[in-house]
């Protein structure tokens, strides 16, 4: 089998599987096998596969068949530019997640060596994203799992992002709260509701169950977020939530109860209201 007829297959196999991103997933997992950049596939696209990566291929989609998540297999993914590692035991980082990093950006430009809080870190794309970007920057984050932990420290190392660092807490104990003078406190909580779990796509069903559940009605995080970590904010300094699809409102109503100010919300690329942001007043 040549690449082409193996990038068909791919589709076709990936289609019939029912995933949606069937045409992009194909040609990552062809570059994927091939070790081919975009450009060196059009040049050998003719170009016969080894016994080994056809063998490897077959399995590649036995596994998503299966609905095992590519990012999983691939054993990294790319956010906002940048790679990261990733596995069981750790949520992959997800391209929504990117409208934090644009409003972070929007938010630190012309800030002279912000210091940064990145609750709740899992891979730590969010925290080690903004220290990578803001070179004056000081990034702590705080991660519960020790699993998920493991995978930030790794990709700290990996991005070189010396000025990030990594703590194992709760964010209901409020860990990393006790330093004082945050101009930026960023969260991707889990936020799915207690009733909701089940309805998650297929692929999330492996991802850990913590890194998703947010309580009965998804907005726990938010309120111990708001509640416990408000006074580490500088005056001026902002709070800054990922939200799932129509918890923007009732995010805002914990952000104005917890006595912030300018709160507000922007789209991600499809037109959600993703992230909520409020500021210390
Ligand atoms: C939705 S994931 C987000 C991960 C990462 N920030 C991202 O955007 O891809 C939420 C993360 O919160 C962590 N977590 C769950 N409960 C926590 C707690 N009580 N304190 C700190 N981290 C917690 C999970 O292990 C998971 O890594």
């Amino acid at each position: 089998m040549n690449i082409f007829e193996a990038y068909n297959e791919t589709k076709k196999a990936l289609e019939n599987a029912g995933i949606e991103d069937y045409v992009f997933e194909a040609k990552q997992i062809i570059k994927y096998i091939t070790g081919f950049s975009n450009a060196e596939i059009l040049m050998n696209y003719t170009n016969r596969l080894t016994g080994y990566q056809q063998n490897r291929l077959t399995a590649i989609i036995r596994q998503r068949e299966l609905r095992y998540p590519l990012q999983y297999i691939f054993g990294e993914w790319s956010f906002y530019g940048r790679d990261f590692y990733v596995g069981p035991g750790v949520l992959a980082p997800r391209a929504d997640t990117e409208t934090l990093i644009e409003k972070s950006l929007e938010f630190l430009k012309g800030k002279t060596a912000p210091l940064i809080l990145d609750l709740c870190a899992g891979s730590g794309c969010i925290g080690i994203t903004l220290a990578a970007l803001v070179s004056d920057s000081r990034v702590l984050m705080v991660e519960k799992f020790p699993e998920a932990a493991e995978y930030a420290r790794k990709n700290i190392s990996r991005n070189g992002a010396a000025n990030a660092a990594l703590i194992e807490g709760d964010i209901f104990e409020g860990a990393g709260a006790e330093e004082c003078g945050y101009d930026l406190i960023v969260s991707n909580p889990p936020y799915i509701p207690e009733g909701e779990l089940d309805a998650v796509s297929p692929e999330t069903k492996y991802e850990p169950e913590t890194a998703l559940a947010g309580g009965g009605d998804g907005l726990d995080f938010y309120r111990a977020i708001a509640g416990n970590y408000g006074k580490s904010l500088k005056k001026g300094g902002m709070m800054l939530f990922e939200a799932g699809i129509g918890q923007a409102a009732g995010i805002k109503k914990i952000l104005n109860s917890y006595g912030f100010s300018q709160i507000g919300a922007a789209e991600d690329l499809n037109g959600i209201l993703r992230a909520v942001f409020a500021v210390r007043g």
